[in-house]
């Protein structure tokens, strides 16, 4: 892989963690009742992305296929997952409170 997509990878995988972290935080000052089942959600996430890193790095896997779980990640986790959040807190998806930015 090449080492300048593989710092990006990392680099992401660190944000991600940082973001859910934060997003986490935010669920639980709300009192989001499913905070439990997100949290799992972002573990497995955070899980696959670095499994798909370690995939590309001994080339198991190619890009294409990084880039699609990453599709499926923004697609399937923010548009359904996060807009519970965004409902619980009766605002939508895109404006839901972060201490650390969006990602
Ligand atoms: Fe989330």
């Amino acid at each position: 892989m090449p080492v300048k997509l593989n710092r990006i990878l990392n680099e992401l995988s660190l944000y991600a963690r940082f973001h859910f972290y934060s997003e986490e935080n935010v669920m639980a000052d709300s009192g989001y009742p499913d905070l439990e089942a997100h949290r799992l959600l972002h573990y497995t996430l955070i899980e696959m992305l670095n499994n798909k890193i370690l995939g590309l790095q001994i080339c198991a896997i190619d890009a294409g296929q990084v880039e699609r779980f990453l599709i499926d990640w923004f697609v399937q986790h923010v548009t359904q997952e996060d807009s519970k959040i965004g409902r619980h807190l009766g605002q939508s998806p895109t404006s839901i409170p972060s201490r650390t930015g969006e990602l």
